[in-house]
């Protein structure tokens, strides 16, 4: 399919709320094809479609290691349906933050319910990093960014590294 180019912070569209996705159908197929080779590209281990300017709720993950066969997981409409008390730390980044990591404690364990490409429900339950991943992918779907996690300073100062190196590519441009 296409690699597509990145919506990067401070972009307002990272705040949209995405819709849910109500058949797979190949406009869809089309739109996770996409996801997953602009994220192979970046090279990056996860993808919301708004990463891409679609505001439908679809999210790409493939976990798997450079020298590892490729397993990519799409999921439509994924949503948390139990969480465990147990917290986990995890550093994070973001294709849409690009170079910025910080550490984010979300719940360890987690259960989602999602649509797979072939219109059936599934349910998972995750840990490690594929919780961590999934956690900050479905975040994107309500429009929140990992650095909605972090302090009021840290996300501020964020931003406005984010904003000032938009405003010198607009002047570049
Ligand atoms: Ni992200």
């Amino acid at each position: 399919m296409a690699i597509k180019p990145l919506v990067i912070l401070p972009d307002p569209q990272l705040k949209r709320v995405s819709e849910p996705v109500t058949t797979v159908t190949p406009d869809i197929r089309a739109l996770a094809a996409d996801m997953l080779d602009t994220m192979y590209d970046a090279p990056g281990i996860g993808l919301a479609a708004i990463q891409i300017g679609v505001a439908k709720r679809v999210v790409t993950i493939d976990l798997a290691k450079q020298d590892e066969e490729r397993s990519p997981i799409v999921f439509l409409n994924p949503e948390i349906t139990w969480e465990s008390e147990e917290m986990a730390l995890y550093e994070e980044g973001c294709l849409s933050i690009p170079e910025y990591y910080e550490e984010v404690e979300r719940p360890a364990v987690v259960k989602v319910r999602y649509m797979d490409l072939d219109g059936k429900t599934q349910e998972v339950e995750v840990d490690g990093l594929m919780s961590t991943c999934i956690q900050h992918e479905i975040d994107h779907l309500d429009g929140v960014l990992f650095i909605d996690h972090l302090s009021k300073l840290k996300r501020d100062r964020c931003i406005k590294k984010f904003a000032k190196q938009a405003k010198e590519r607009e002047r570049g441009a």
